[in-house]
C-alpha cells in the first residue's frame, strides 16, 4: 500500500479541489491538483504549435513525433503553499493562471488521450509521492496511477448541480455566466473524460463513492475525515 497517497477522483466540477484542499490542511498532507499537470502540458504544446509553421490542427500535431519528442523539454514544477493553493511553473514561468483559460481547457482532451503525455505526467506524480504525503485530485489516480493508494474516494454530482454551482461561483467573482452553456461544457468534458481509450474516468472498485448532490461541502469533508480517522 502507498501510505503517501490519498486519491480523490471524479468529474469536472464535483468539488474535488476544495474538498481535497481542506482535507489536506486538516491531516497535514499536501494537496496536489493533477489536472494542472495536464493543463501545463497542453499549454506547453499549444505554444509550440502556435509558434510553428504547421498548417494542420493541434489535434493532429500532438500525435507527431516532433510534438512527442518535445515533451522532454517541458519542466513542470508544482509549488505547495500553506493554503494549499498549488502554483504551477512551466520551465521557470508561473503559469498558474495561463493554464486555466477556456482555450486550454478545450484543448486538453487531445493531450489526455495520448499515452506518451499521460506517462510523462504520471512519472512526475510518482516522483512527488516519493517525497511528500499527498492528497491528489484527478480522474485516474485511484484506478491507474496509484491503484495502491491508502484511501480512494470518488466524488460525483449531476451535471445540473455542477453547472449550478459553477455559475454561482463565477457570479460571486463578478463574471456573468450562462448556466445552460456551462452545463453543455460539463457534458462535453464528461464525455471526453469517460470515453477516452486510455485511463478513462471511472470509479475504482475499492473507491468510496460520495454523491455531493445531496451533501454540502462541509458534510463531504466531515464524511471523508471520519473515514480517514477510522
Ligand atoms: O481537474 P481539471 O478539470 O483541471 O482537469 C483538466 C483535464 O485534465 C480533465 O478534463 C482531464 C485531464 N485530467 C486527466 O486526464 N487525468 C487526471 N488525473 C487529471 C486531469
Amino acid at each position: 500500500m502507498n501510505e503517501n497517497v490519498i486519491a480523490l477522483d471524479g468529474p469536472a466540477g464535483s468539488g474535488k479541489s476544495t474538498v481535497a484542499r481542506r482535507i489536506a490542511e486538516k491531516i497535514g498532507y499536501n494537496y496536489l491538483d493533477t489536472g494542472a499537470f495536464y493543463r501545463a502540458v497542453t499549454l506547453y504544446l499549444h505554444r509550440l504549435f502556435q509558434g510553428s509553421s504547421n498548417a494542420g490542427t493541434f489535434e493532429d500535431w500532438v500525435k507527431t513525433s516532433e510534438a512527442k519528442n518535445s515533451i522532454t523539454d517541458a519542466h513542470i514544477l508544482c509549488e505547495f503553499s500553506s493554503g494549499n493553493e498549488n502554483r504551477i511553473f512551466l520551465n521557470g514561468e508561473d503559469v498558474s493562471l495561463a493554464i486555466r483559460t477556456p482555450e486550454i481547457t478545450r484543448e486538453i482532451k487531445h493531450i489526455a488521450n495520448q499515452r506518451i503525455y499521460r506517462d510523462f505526467v504520471n512519472k512526475e506524480l510518482h516522483s512527488l509521492a516519493k517525497l511528500h504525503k499527498l492528497i491528489m485530485d484527478g480522474r485516474d489516480i485511484g484506478t491507474e496511477v496509484f491503484p495502491d493508494a491508502r484511501f480512494k474516494f470518488f466524488l460525483t454530482a449531476s451535471s445540473k448541480i455542477r453547472a449550478e454551482r459553477r455559475t454561482l461561483q463565477l457570479k460571486e467573482q463578478g463574471i456573468e455566466a450562462d448556466q445552460d452553456e456551462i452545463e453543455r461544457e460539463i457534458f462535453l468534458r464528461d464525455k471526453s473524460d469517460t470515453e477516452r481509450e486510455i485511463a478513462p474516468l471511472y470509479q475504482a472498485k475499492d473507491a468510496i463513492l460520495i454523491d455531493t448532490d445531496i451533501l454540502s461541502k462541509n458534510s463531504v469533508i466531515s464524511k471523508i475525515l471520519e473515514i480517514l480517522d477510522r
